[in-house]
Parts: C-alpha cells; sequence; structure tokens
C-alpha cells in the first residue's frame, strides 16, 4: 500500500507568524539542543526527513524571528550523530556556492550519516544576499535558472567520480582504488569549467536526494528533470491537483519514472484534542501577531512597502507580473478573489508563509491530509508545526497515530537510508558504464 511521505520542516520558535512570543514557545532559546529535540522527536514519529531551509541575509527590518540560522551543512552533520534513521536535507544554493564544494558538502554528509542527506536546490530570491558575496544585484531569473542547471549537472557528474566498487584496500598489493573505476570529470560550460574527480568515494546513496521548491516555469522544469522531491506551497485542493499533475506529466516527458518526483505541499497544522481546543491554540497565536510585524511581512512577501495603509482597507493594486515570487502571486489572487482586508492577508496567509493551515483534531487533519493524498494532490507532506515544540510533538502524539490506523503511514522504519524511506530507487553510475 502506498505511504505517505512526511518531512519536519524546521523553525526553532515554530512557523507560525507570531510564534515566537508564544510563552511556550523557544523553551531552550536558539540553541543546537532545541534542534536535537526537534529531530529526535520527528524521528520517533518515524518522519522520512528533516529538512533545514536557508537564506544569505536578515530580512530588512531584522523583525523575524527565523532570521537566524545555523549554516546547514553544519547543523545537520551535528544531527547525524544525534540521531540514526531520519533522512537530512539542507538546502544549498547554485547562485553563490561553487558545484565542487557543494557536491563535496553533500556526499560528505551521507557518508557520515551512512545514506540520509538530501539537497534542496535553490536559485535564491534576494538580492540582500547578492551584496555578501561581493555583487551588486542579483542574476535575472531565467539565468539564475540555467546556472543551477548546469550546476546540478556537474554535481551529479562529480558524485559519479568513483564506481560503487572502485576503493578496493588491496592491502597486500598495494592498491587503495582501482584507477579504472574513477573518472574524471573534464567539465567545460558556461558557468563551471570542473575537471573532478570528487575527493570521496560514491556515497551510499550513490546520490543523495535532490529536492526543488521552484513553482516557475523554469523552476517547475528544473524540478521535473532533476528533483525527487518537490516541495511546494498549496492552499487549495484543485490547484494542487493541477500542479501534482503538472510536475508528474514534465518529470514524464525527461524520460523519468512520475512516482519518482514526490510532490510534497507544505502544512501548518495546529491539533487540538477537541475542536474548540484547537481553535483557541490558534487564536491565542494569531491575538500575537502585531500589526506592524504583520504588515512588515506583507510587505516583504510581496515585495510592496505597505508601511502607514490602512491595515482595513483593501489590498492596493499590485501588478502581479512583477512579482516574481509563486508564493506573492498566489496571495494577490487569493486576496482579490476572496475580496481579504490588508489585515486579513497577513492574519490568513502570510502568518503560514502562504501554506496551507489546518486547524482540528487528529482526525479532521488525517481526513484532509487522506483526501489529499488520495485524490492526485500530494505524494506526503511537508509539516510546518505553528510553534515549537508543542507543534510537533501535538502532530507525533495525536495525529500520527491517527494516520497509521488507517494504514496511510509506517509504523516503524524499514529502511536506513532516505532514498529507502522515499521508495526511490538508487541511481545507477551511467558514467561506470561508459
Ligand atoms: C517549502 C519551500 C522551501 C523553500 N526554501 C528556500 C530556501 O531555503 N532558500 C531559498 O532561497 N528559497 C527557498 N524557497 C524558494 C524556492 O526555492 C524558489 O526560489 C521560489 O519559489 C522562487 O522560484 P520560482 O520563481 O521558480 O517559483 C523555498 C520554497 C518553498 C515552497
Amino acid at each position: 500500500m502506498r505511504e505517505m511521505k512526511l518531512g519536519l520542516f524546521f523553525a526553532p520558535g515554530g512557523h507560525h507568524l507570531a510564534a515566537w512570543r508564544h510563552p511556550d514557545a523557544y523553551p531552550r532559546g536558539f540553541s543546537f539542543e532545541s534542534y536535537i529535540a526537534a529531530a529526535r522527536l520527528a524521528e520517533r514519529g518515524c518522519f522520512d526527513m528533516v529538512f533545514v531551509a536557508d537564506v544569505f541575509s536578515l530580512t530588512p527590518d531584522g523583525a523575524r524571528a527565523d532570521s537566524f540560522r545555523f549554516e546547514p551543512i553544519t547543523l545537520l552533520s551535528g544531527l547525524a550523530v544525534a540521531t540514526s534513521k531520519i533522512g537530512l536535507v539542507a538546502t544549498a544554493t547554485t547562485s553563490f556556492n561553487e558545484p565542487f564544494n557543494v557536491a563535496r558538502k553533500f556526499a560528505s554528509l551521507d557518508h557520515m550519516s551512512n545514506g540520509r542527506a538530501g539537497w534542496n536546490i535553490v536559485t535564491s530570491s534576494s538580492t540582500l544576499e547578492a551584496f555578501n558575496f561581493g555583487l551588486q544585484e542579483h542574476a535575472g531569473h531565467a539565468d539564475r535558472y540555467r546556472k543551477a542547471h548546469e550546476f546540478v549537472e556537474v554535481v551529479r557528474g562529480l558524485w559519479d567520480s568513483w564506481d560503487d566498487d572502485a576503493i578496493v584496500l588491496d592491502k597486500e598489493r598495494g592498491f587503495f582504488f582501482d584507477a579504472a573505476k574513477m573518472h574524471m570529470l573534464n567539465h567545460k560550460g558556461p558557468h563551471f569549467s570542473v575537471r573532478g574527480p570528487l575527493t570521496l568515494p560514491r556515497s551510499p546513496q550513490g546520490h543523495p536526494i535532490l529536492v526543488q521548491a521552484g513553482s516557475s516555469d523554469d523552476g517547475k522544469n528544473l524540478a521535473a528533470e532533476f528533483a525527487e522531491v518537490i516541495f511546494t506551497i498549496q492552499r487549495d485542493l484543485g490547484d494542487a491537483q493541477t500542479f501534482y499533475a503538472d510536475v508528474k506529466s514534465r518529470a514524464a516527458s525527461f524520460g523519468r519514472d512520475p512516482r519518482h518526483a514526490l510532490v510534497m505541499p507544505g502544512v501548518m497544522p495546529i491539533v487540538g484534542r477537541s475542536r474548540q481546543e484547537a481553535r483557541d491554540n490558534y487564536e491565542q497565536l494569531q491575538r500575537l501577531i502585531h500589526p506592524e510585524a504583520g504588515l512588515a511581512a506583507l510587505s516583504r512577501t510581496l515585495g510592496t512597502d505597505l508601511s502607514g495603509i490602512d491595515v482595513d482597507g483593501p489590498l492596493p493594486d499590485i501588478e502581479i507580473e512583477k512579482l516574481s515570487q509563486s508564493r506573492a502571486v498566489g496571495m494577490v489572487l487569493t486576496a482579490r478573489r476572496d475580496g481579504l482586508t490588508v489585515r486579513q492577508v497577513y492574519e490568513r496567509l502570510v502568518v503560514s508563509k502562504g501554506h496551507r493551515q489546518i486547524i482540528g483534531t487528529a482526525a479532521d487533519i488525517a481526513d484532509t491530509l487522506q483526501e489529499w493524498f488520495e485524490g492526485g494532490a500530494a505524494d506526503g507532506y511537508n509539516v510546518m508545526p505553528g510553534i515549537m515544540p508543542n507543534g510537533l510533538s501535538d502532530f507525533v502524539e495525536l495525529v500520527v497515530p491517527e494516520l497509521r490506523r488507517r494504514g496511510l503511514f509506517r509504523t516503524a522504519y524499514e529502511g536506513s537510508t532516505l532514498r529507502e524511506h522515499l521508495g526511490l530507487p538508487r541511481p545507477v553510475n551511467t558514467r561506470s558504464q561508459a
């Protein structure tokens, strides 16, 4: 039977915009210990993976609680020791890295975690990030994706530098590796020139899992060609089904098995032992939204300064064509369709970074997760607890058992690598057959 995949999207205090102000959030402050506790809790719930996002800049006003972040590979290397089964997915941008570094880091993480590494490929969207890399501006959207494409090809080529059986360790004859099973890359392209080989044996998964989250045409094509997990923001079942079908058919057009491109929308669950308790938990968070913080977060999302605007008036006309992010376009369209005020936009959409909010009992939440899963809209979910750690423990203790009762989720890990959890094949080293 097909089972749902679950990822924990890390946010130290929780994903709700105002979570950090909640008395129960940040019990350990911003600390490595809280990440360890969260990863172990997710592993207790048999989640497929934890996922860490990454941006190389603070938001302009510094008001966002989730601006602070550890460097992802450093963080996940620590978590590899603190856990034993759960997958470890880190974000690395193709805009401010070199492919050799990225290939080496993820191969190292894959070895050190015994096959649990994944790479979330992003192109980065903020000019503020470019300012930290000696640049005056960030490259345009199409250029970023062209570079990303070449970047991923180089990384995959480097991961195939060695045949799986290249390390012979023949102490008697004095051969550490079999040189015939080593492959130079000798890549020369518009953006990169990389000789290779990678200075590590092929890693346990062959290739760490590739993850992508773009929703533009270029983004979806990159995902369809390479990604094994696709994160996405989807609030409506119909839209989610369209996105799902689109990504799967694009994957097929690249000659891939669409079942190997897993679509995982984000969800922010707010769980209660009763519907009333869930609503109360949600309202408690909503009351903590400072109007200025709500407005600032909306301004950032839309890339438009809305300070001083009447929050109880309608959203001003914003040229949708100028909004680069799919997150922003979706918000404006929803606001227009539902006639939302500015306050309603940030209260209903921005608080969860545009992701779907599900408020209810474990059965309510399992119902909707099941509906999307069985209705051609999702292969699993990137779970974004509203508040940490309680939102995650509620999910693990209440929702996971409900999913198990329905036969929708594993009761124990059967495999040991992230690839095995996700039911994805280990890539053949095509260069070794060459
Ligand atoms: C769940 C999720 C996580 C993301 N994580 C990151 C991230 O860590 N860093 C980043 O720069 N962009 C991140 N993004 C943004 C996307 O990778 C992508 O850049 C953005 O959606 C714009 O791409 P598009 O124009 O193809 O839609 C994330 C998006 C989603 C939905």
